[in-house]
């Protein structure tokens, strides 16, 4: 809501019009001939004998075009101003002439400048727009400014609003899920250990950060039916690739009465359809900033020419296409052999298609995959792999019988009794469930086709970088 002041731009007696205090963006377009106040951060400046032509920024999206007269300026109580300054601007809205084109139908003409706080005039060099990736995650609050990263930054912000969107049309409940866990998920070897307060003051329990959210939701699904969450997961992985992160945004959801694999494909292609559409809707204009558009509708046509692969089936097709367990001798795959990512990759982009790839051997998938009924050595697991990035999705359907997963967990060398609460899941009115895990930073590079997932995430977490 507008606030209407009744304070004037200049000292005087008679009565003046009103001016109206920070009145929202999308209103500034109808406030022609009305005194208005405005508060930002000089975005662009162009400095001429007589005027500054500037923009005044009042978020990534919310750009005005402002003509402030060198006699205001001078009227300062800093006499100038540089970019990056964060003003208190005071004047008129004025249509733009015909011939003019911005942001908006109108501009400001300026006939008070607060600077409120002066930014150091180096601010141009400290990271410009060449800057190296270092230099971009060093100076961080400044390179968060780049226009087109700001863009990607809302694209991120619009992904996730399509995800939210899906899962309310398909009805699924959102649930905050906790951060430190006391057992793991995807596997010890990327476990962040911390220390948890104990019962007693002097003995700490020893905590994890969570892997994934699953078993949290798993234990909602009795009560709410199908459930959601978007939440950071953290994974001490020592990987420097383009695709890892230790902190990353993870949007998780759990099906119950998931009676087949079918079903449950199903259950993921009609979220890859949702979100996309969705994003096609809530971020067009966002996408079409950064060329994106055309893109995010060829990749909506893909999901309706997904590939399901049989993981033994990959293995075959890496054999195929020339796709090597070692390049240098040759040497080719083993049927049961865990296909990494750099080979995984390489097959997907010659695949050029999204690609669920399903029923791996179980001995390299966690504890809590069903077993396939048609091939017990094997899971009814999905990864979603798409050309470019590879993995995005986890997936799979859940062991739903007490027995098989106790002694899985046993093979896993983890203690049932850490799990006592998931394993009595199945002894209550087990939900039959599936559910995913897709990486919110690795489907943002996949969407805007960037290299890498540093290149999308607002503040990465990897191996060596922690700031600020
Ligand atoms: O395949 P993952 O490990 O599956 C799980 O965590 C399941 N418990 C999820 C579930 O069923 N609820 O991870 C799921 C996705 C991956 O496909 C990937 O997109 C992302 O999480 N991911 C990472 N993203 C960035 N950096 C990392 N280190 C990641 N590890 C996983």
């Amino acid at each position: 809501m507008s606030v209407i002041s009744t304070s004037t731009t200049e000292a005087s007696s008679a009565p003046s019009a009103p001016v109206i205090k920070s009145p929202p963006y999308s209103e500034l377009s109808s406030l022609d001939g009305q005194d208005v106040q405005l508060i930002g951060w000089i975005h662009h400046l162009r400095i001429q004998s007589k005027y500054i032509f500037a923009t005044l920024r009042m978020g990534t999206d919310k750009l005005i075009q402002i003509v402030i007269p060198m006699k205001v300026v001078k009227e300062s109580s800093t006499q100038h101003v540089t970019l990056e300054s964060f003003v208190r601007l005071t004047g008129k809205i004025s249509k733009l002439p015909a011939n003019k084109y911005s942001f908006l139908s109108v501009e400001m003409q300026v006939d008070k400048l607060d600077v409120l706080s002066l930014a150091d005039a180096s601010f141009p060099s400290i990271c410009p727009p060449d800057a190296g990736s270092d230099v971009k995650l060093e100076k961080r609050h400044v390179f968060l400014r780049d226009e087109k990263f700001a863009r990607i930054t809302k694209c991120r912000e619009e992904i996730l609003q399509a995800i939210r969107l899906h899962f309310q049309k398909t009805e699924c409940r959102e649930i905050v899920p906790p951060s430190f866990t006391g057992v793991e998920c995807e596997g010890g070897a990327t476990l962040f250990k911390v220390q948890h307060p104990g019962k007693s003051t002097d003995k700490p329990m020893e905590a994890y950060l969570t892997q994934s959210s699953q078993f949290s939701l798993e234990m909602a699904v009795p009560a709410h039916g199908h459930c959601y969450c978007i939440a950071p997961s953290f994974r001490a992985e020592n990987s420097h690739t383009r695709r890892h992160l230790t902190e990353f945004l993870h949007a998780e959801s759990e099906w119950f009465g998931i009676i087949s694999f079918e079903d449950h494909l199903q259950k993921l292609t009609e979220m890859m359809r949702g979100i996309l559409d969705g994003l096609l809707d809530i971020g067009k204009e966002t996408l079409k900033s950064l060329d994106a558009y055309d893109r995010v509708l060829k990749l909506r046509a893909m999901v309706e020419d997904i590939l399901v692969l049989d993981h033994k089936d990959a293995i075959a097709k890496c054999r195929e296409l020339g796709i090597y367990k070692d390049e240098e001798t040759k040497t080719h795959f083993d049927e049961r052999d865990d296909i990494p990512e750099a080979a995984e990759r390489k097959l997907i982009d010659k695949l050029d298609r999204i690609v669920f790839l399903v029923r791996f051997p179980k001995e390299f998938k966690s504890f809590y995959m069903a077993l396939d009924p048609e091939d017990s050595s094997r899971v009814l697991g999905c990864d979603v792999e798409v050309p470019g990035v590879g993995e995005i999705i986890g997936s799979g359907v859940r062991e739903q019988d007490y027995e098989r997963l106790h002694k899985r967990l046993l093979e896993a060398k983890l203690d049932p009794a850490d799990y006592q609460e998931y394993l009595d899941l199945r002894r209550f009115g087990f939900g039959m469930t599936s559910g995913m895990g897709l990486g919110v930073d690795r489907m943002l590079t996949w969407i805007l086709d960037l290299h890498s997932i540093r290149d999308v995430t607002t503040f990465p977490r990897f191996p060596g970088y922690l700031r600020p």
